[in-house]
């Protein structure tokens, strides 16, 4: 397996790996291990079929809880992210956040494998949350180790939430519904179970509040963090090229996936793999 870095922060290209069949143990073994040294990992030229992610989401540690959004028929959590060529609205994914970082065991990873790109514009970034941790003041690194953070999936997923208001002319199937207001409390700084690392998991889509602290209370450190932690100096851009597959540690990124394509179609399918409950 062969790996380059494509940025300072994180992200790495990696070939010399074939996905069309099962990977051995020391593949495996080689692979989880680039994604949690370098956070993302994208591996081109990876013919695509339904099967491949299934099974590689498989050999990564099973599947994780997808609430919400409809899996393709047949396929419990295989979703289809598509943003047809007449789509003018908002796309999926397009605001900075981990996934499903509201949920009791939030994924460890996830995995998107791109079906269809459009020919500009549709890439996607991530942002290094160890590293936005790190490059915090002493001061300010020690208060947050001792603060935990409520998430909710509300302001994306509630009956009334963006996704409901903005529905109209989606072809993405997303079931919006006040059980989205269901809150869940977690570190604001996890320690990452493989690499011993602090990250900051605080995003600006499913974070509410400091746990005890008022959502005014919490709002200006909140906004210092969504500010600091997406600083273009801790992310990575990704032009993606059809058949690529791109491996996220959800434990220690953000990501967004840029809206500037209208005109196009674009279509990738993902997979997320289910993780543990967030600790330090
Ligand atoms: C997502 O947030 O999972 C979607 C990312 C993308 O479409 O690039």
């Amino acid at each position: 397996m062969h790996i380059e870095r494509i940025a300072g922060a994180l992200g790495a290209e990696l070939t010399g790996l074939d996905l069309t069949r099962a990977l051995t143990d020391g593949e495996l073994d080689d692979l989880r291990a680039a994604v949690v040294e370098h956070k993302v990992v994208f591996l081109r030229n990876q013919p695509y079929a339904i099967e491949h992610l299934e099974r590689l989401t498989e050999q990564f540690g099973g599947r994780g809880t997808t609430p919400f959004l409809r899996a393709i028929e047949g396929h419990p959590g295989v979703v289809k992210v598509v943003k047809e060529a007449h789509e003018t609205g908002l796309n999926f994914g397009g605001a900075w956040h981990s996934d499903w970082s509201f949920q009791p065991e939030p994924p460890s990873f996830t995995l998107l494998w791109s079906v269809d790109v459009p020919p500009f514009g549709g890439d996607t970034m991530w942002s290094n949350q160890e590293l936005a941790f790190r490059t915090l003041s002493d001061g300010l690194q020690d208060t947050l180790r001792g603060l935990r953070v409520v998430h909710s999936a509300g302001w994306a997923y509630a009956a009334d939430g963006i996704l409901a208001r903005t529905a109209n002319g989606r072809s993405m199937q997303i079931d919006t519904t006040d059980d989205a207001l269901r809150e869940q409390v977690h570190p604001a700084v996890p320690v990452h179970p493989v690499s011993g690392n602090e990250a900051l998991f605080v995003n600006p889509t499913y974070t509410v509040r400091f746990d005890g602290w008022s959502a005014a209370d919490s709002a200006p450190l909140l906004q210092h963090l969504y500010t600091h932690s997406t600083r273009d100096a801790f992310t990575c851009r990704f032009r993606w090229t059809p058949n690529t597959l791109a491996i996220w540690d959800n434990r220690s990124t953000q990501h967004n996936a840029l809206n500037d394509y209208r005109g196009h179609r674009r279509e990738l399918h993902r997979t997320t793999v289910a993780g543990g409950s967030p600790t330090r």
